[in-house]
């Protein structure tokens, strides 16, 4: 397949040429919510209502969008989000989408559905990788896979804590798009209308290494798995709690964060627990439909881990403005999911490259307008936030000492 990300000026035009390329079933996939989709078009929305409130006449010629995670430099405050479907954007999608990063210089997160075997993709990518898990029902068998990433060379751990209960999304159901990837009479036309995708992803997979499959799955499950609608096969465990938490704390020596926190006393626990870092995130609006923004609760949760754990946050950011806003808000850093797939899908490691580099040129203008030369400078005093924020100075003492520590910083810069 050719790259056509040059084409997009945003990541909206990497998704219309993502739509254009993928088959149906599997862009719905990607690029839909679960249920009637309130909180896929809640994490959009809720950014609209924050403002950001420039200051000018700064030489701001020097800016850099550098950041520090976990005691590593990164180039820019974004971090690939697990996905496991960038395999089916591209052949060995992941491997693509991990190289872009790497020449970007952040982070990329491998999910344990992903399509190419961790070992290949730490291989043929390298970079700053990091493995995202998903606990299977006999924990022996993750914390066997924990090992091999850590072998790997994996520098971090994000445990998902978001799926108790697989989302409810009926558009796999009725378009019949399954993992392992099986024809079937719904599928297989909107396979062959799409024969980009069709001879570039799906012929080189069976030409190669057969159907694509969950290549991180130990043997004993990747033989007992059967097809099933996409996102529903990931044998998702409902009876996790805060001690698997403790016993991969021990397990695990480098780096560990939780993605899917949305509550403070989640956050709480997750840093009593021994974690390094939280991700405030509901999934890209995939799991619980009428779960709130990440941005909207970000405030209180960060103000309630303070500087215990580093907070990431996740959902819904499409612009440069979208992660300035979340910086300034107590976040470190932003992953992004589907941007990044999108792009993957317009162009491989180019498009994937195009994203990242969409998203370094929207912050770097914006910080730019708001008269900010660096990431730490960023802070309540760069926004205007409305009340549902959770983070208004008035009636929030917190949040009042938070306002009144930027300002301080800022005066001092
Ligand atoms: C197609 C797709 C597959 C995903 N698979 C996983 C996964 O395997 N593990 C996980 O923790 N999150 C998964 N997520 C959620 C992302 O990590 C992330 O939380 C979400 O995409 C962020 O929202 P955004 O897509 O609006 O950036 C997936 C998201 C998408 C879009």
């Amino acid at each position: 397949m050719k790259d056509q990300s040059g084409d997009a000026h945003n990541i909206a035009d990497l998704r219309e040429i993502a739509r254009r390329r993928l088959p149906k079933g599997l862009f719905e996939f990607v690029d839909r919510g679960s249920e009637d989709e309130v909180a896929l078009r809640n994490n959009r929305s809720a950014f609209e209502k924050i403002k950001l409130k420039p200051r000018n006449l700064i030489d701001v010629s020097g800016r850099t969008q550098q950041v520090t995670l976990f005691g590593k430099q990164h180039k820019m405050p974004l971090i690939i989000a697990p996905t496991g479907s960038a395999g089916l954007m591209w052949h060995e999608g992941e491997i693509q989408l991990a190289r872009a990063a790497a020449a970007a210089g952040i982070p990329c997160t491998l999910a344990t559905g992903s399509m190419t075997a961790m070992e290949k993709v730490m291989e043929q990518a390298g970079g700053t990788l990091w493995f995202q898990l998903y606990m299977w029902p006999d924990r022996s068998l993750s914390h066997k896979l924990i090992e091999r990433a850590r072998v790997a060379g994996y520098e971090a751990l994000v445990v998902t804590v978001d799926g108790a209960a697989p989302g409810n999304r009926e558009y796999n159901l009725r378009n019949g798009f399954t993992i392992p990837f099986s024809f079937t009479r719904r599928n297989v036309t909107d396979v062959v209308t799409h024969p980009g995708w069709l001879l570039g992803v799906l012929a080189k997979y069976m030409l190669t290494t057969g159907m694509p499959r969950y290549e991180n799955y130990p043997t004993e499950l990747k033989n007992k798995i059967t097809a099933a609608p996409m996102g529903r096969s990931m044998m998702r465990n409902d009876t996790l709690t805060w001690d698997d938490l403790r016993v991969l704390r021990k397990l695990w020596p480098h780096t560990l964060m939780v993605k899917g926190i949305l509550h403070p006393q989640d956050a709480i626990l997750a840093a009593d627990c021994g974690a390094d870092g939280i991700i405030v995130s509901n999934h890209g609006g995939r799991n619980l439909d009428s779960s709130p923004a990440p941005i909207d609760v970000l405030p209180e949760v960060a103000d309630a881990v303070g500087n215990r754990i580093t907070v990431l946050i996740d959902s819904g950011f499409r612009r440069g403005s979208d992660v300035v806003k979340a910086l300034a808000l107590g976040a470190k850093a932003v992953m992004v999911g589907r941007p990044t797939l999108y792009g993957t899908a317009a162009g491989g490691e180019a498009g994937a490259a195009r994203a990242i580099g969409i998203f370094r040129d929207e912050i770097n203008r914006v910080m730019a307008l708001l008269g900010c030369r660096s990431i730490g400078e960023l802070g309540l005093n760069s926004l205007i936030l409305p009340e549902s924020a959770g983070g208004h100075a008035a009636g929030n003492p917190k949040a009042a000492l938070r306002l009144l520590d930027s300002a301080r910083a800022a005066a001092e810069s």
